[in-house]
């Protein structure tokens, strides 16, 4: 087995440029699903693999870095990780759902692009902006207003790359039904280019995408249609935003509120509540479930289903935000990458019937 799990390791990598599986699996979130009143039920995981979209018909790289692509977002942030911007990409990605899947869980793929934020080293290497003189790429935005001082100006993009981005978005989601993911989630989070257009803070234009509310969430909407044109409408589509910027001036929670009305209407099955990301000094109250109280309101303010995130770390913290009805939710990160047996864990604290792997049932 162990021999069967490094071959199909190594083949992936070697056509997914990854070097390890876990990097794979870096952003990978664990989804309680409140089924029952009684109990959260483990799901096992979702795992979201992250991905930039196909912006450029080729994309030329040099150690994964595009010199001469800007529109390919997360390249390099994720040089290790996967990215589904052409075909090519689907049989390698087909083989990562199909494991995952045949272990009883649901895989699920967020399609970013990064807008402003992008060029960057990975986190590890420090996770600061490469500068086009160095290898990086000019990154775009809405308006040429620097997501820092010491970041790049980013290009402010045009009508028709608008388009293009968009039609980008949808040809992601056709590549993810074909590669066998159960839920897209948009990223229009954490300052990233969808973020961008929403806040008042990163967005100054004064065509039909700038300024008013409507105007801001227009391009988020058509990114949406073009999705939802490749994307069953059976299989689950969410969003995740940042709620609130956490700055006067900024994109704020009533907006959330309103943009999460329309998008209901529009058939986005739930609002993934982040906050921050869009503005460099942001005073941000972080504390464990810092930002419950986002998801809470927007479901009940909308009755949108809500997910929440955020310093979410144990099963009974995770157990009560669904039994108060606060989120329908749980997304997990960091505690995930620290103990991957969360949800065995978990399910013995709730005493949930959740059934360990036969090998691992002596150690209940
Ligand atoms: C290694 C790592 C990678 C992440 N990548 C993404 C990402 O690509 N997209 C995203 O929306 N959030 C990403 N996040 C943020 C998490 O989804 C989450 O919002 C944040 O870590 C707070 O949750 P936590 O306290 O459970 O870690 C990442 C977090 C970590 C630790």
């Amino acid at each position: 087995m162990y021999d069967l799990i490094m071959k199909v390791t190594n083949e992936i990598k070697s056509e997914m440029k990854v070097s390890t599986i876990n990097e794979t699996f870096d952003a990978s979130k664990m989804i309680c699903d409140r089924r029952s009143k009684q109990n959260v039920t483990v799901l096992g995981v979702a795992i979201f693999v992250v991905s930039s979209l196909e912006l450029a018909s080729e994309v030329k790289s040099v150690n994964y870095v595009t010199n001469n692509d800007q529109r390919v977002s997360y390249l390099y942030f994720l040089s290790k990780a996967l990215k589904i911007w052409k075909d090519e990409q689907i049989e390698g990605l087909k083989r990562v759902t199909g494991f995952i899947q045949a272990q009883g869980s649901v895989a699920g793929i967020q399609l970013a692009h990064a807008g402003r934020k992008a060029s960057c080293t990975e986190p590890w290497n420090g996770g600061q902006q490469i500068p086009i003189e160095k290898g990086g790429w000019q990154v775009l935005g809405p308006s040429t207003i620097p997501f820092k001082a010491g970041t790049q100006i980013p290009k402010s993009i045009s009508k028709e790359e608008i388009k293009r981005i968009t039609t980008d978005f949808g040809k992601a989601a056709k590549r993810s039904l074909e590669a066998g993911f159960q839920i897209i989630e948009l990223h229009a989070a954490h300052g990233y280019l969808l973020h961008e257009f929403l806040s008042p803070i990163s967005n100054s234009r004064t065509d039909e995408y700038g300024g008013s509310f409507e105007n801001r969430i227009r391009l988020l909407l058509e990114v949406v249609n073009q999705v939802q044109a490749e994307w069953p409408a059976d299989r689950p589509l969410f969003v995740r935003i940042s709620a609130s910027d956490w700055v006067a001036g900024g994109w704020n929670v009533e907006e959330s509120v309103a943009l999460s009305k329309i998008l209901l209407k529009m058939g986005v099955d739930l609002i993934d509540c982040s906050s921050g990301g869009n503005v460099e000094h942001a005073k941000i109250p972080v504390a464990p479930g810092y930002q419950v109280p986002f998801a809470k309101q927007i479901k009940h303010e909308t009755g949108i289903l809500t997910g929440t995130v955020g310093l979410i770390t144990d099963a009974e913290q995770a157990e009560k935000i669904l039994q108060n009805e606060e989120a329908d939710l749980i997304f997990m990160a960091r505690e995930f990458l620290r103990d991957p047996y969360f949800p065995l864990h978990a399910s013995t604290k709730l005493s949930e019937a959740f059934a360990w792997p036969v090998q691992y049932q002596r150690a209940k």
